[in-house]
């Protein structure tokens, strides 16, 4: 519940701030945006090792329940709100600077839209572990946590870059 607050909080800040700044805010909202984009990165590829490392634990020993609150804990402070504030931003960015032209500004949205599904696998994966009922195998977890630094490798590309 505190983290549902805490994440609307942001979400209507961020809202708010995109709404009311003018174009020279434009350098502290792209450094808000990179500082977003890093703190979501490292939870989405430290998520899929806690999920590796809890595959080698018992249902219900100590260790997997440690796990639990670890995971939650991170999903909810700092992957959820770092994803919202990344999007929020990332948009006002995108329109503000750009008017969503560009091929790199399109590709670098499809992967990011892909990014964001990933995150939605990950979070049903923490209820699914929270209740115990995770089927998938730790080499699986191995595999998923290289997806989203492979997305990143790219996104960041895109976006500096911009090869076409
Ligand atoms: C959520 C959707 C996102 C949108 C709409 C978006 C859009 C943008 C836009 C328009 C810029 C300004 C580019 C410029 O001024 O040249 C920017 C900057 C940047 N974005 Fe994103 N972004 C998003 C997510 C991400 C993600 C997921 C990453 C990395 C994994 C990322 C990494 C960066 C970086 C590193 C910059 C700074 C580039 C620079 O100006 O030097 N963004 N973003």
């Amino acid at each position: 519940m505190r983290a549902m607050v805490s994440l609307v909080i942001v979400a209507l800040a961020c809202l708010a701030l995109a709404l009311l700044a003018s174009p020279s805010w434009a350098p502290w909202l792209k450094a808000l945006h990179v500082i977003a984009v890093i703190s979501w990165m490292a939870g989405m590829l430290y998520l899929p090792r806690l999920f590796v490392y809890h595959c080698g634990v018992a249902a219900g020993s100590e260790a997997s329940e440690t796990f639990k609150v670890m995971e939650s804990r991170l999903l909810r402070v700092i992957i959820n709100p770092a994803m919202v504030v990344t999007w929020i931003i990332g948009l006002w960015l995108a329109w503000t600077a750009f008017r969503f032209q560009g091929g790199w500004l399109h590709a670098k949205l499809a992967l990011v839209v892909a990014l964001s599904g990933l995150h939605g696998h990950f979070s049903a994966s923490v209820r699914a572990f929270a209740e115990d009922r995770n089927t998938r195998s730790a080499r699986y977890w191995r595999i998923m946590n290289e997806v989203p630094a492979a997305i990143m490798v790219l996104v960041v590309i895109l976006v500096i870059v911009k090869p076409f």
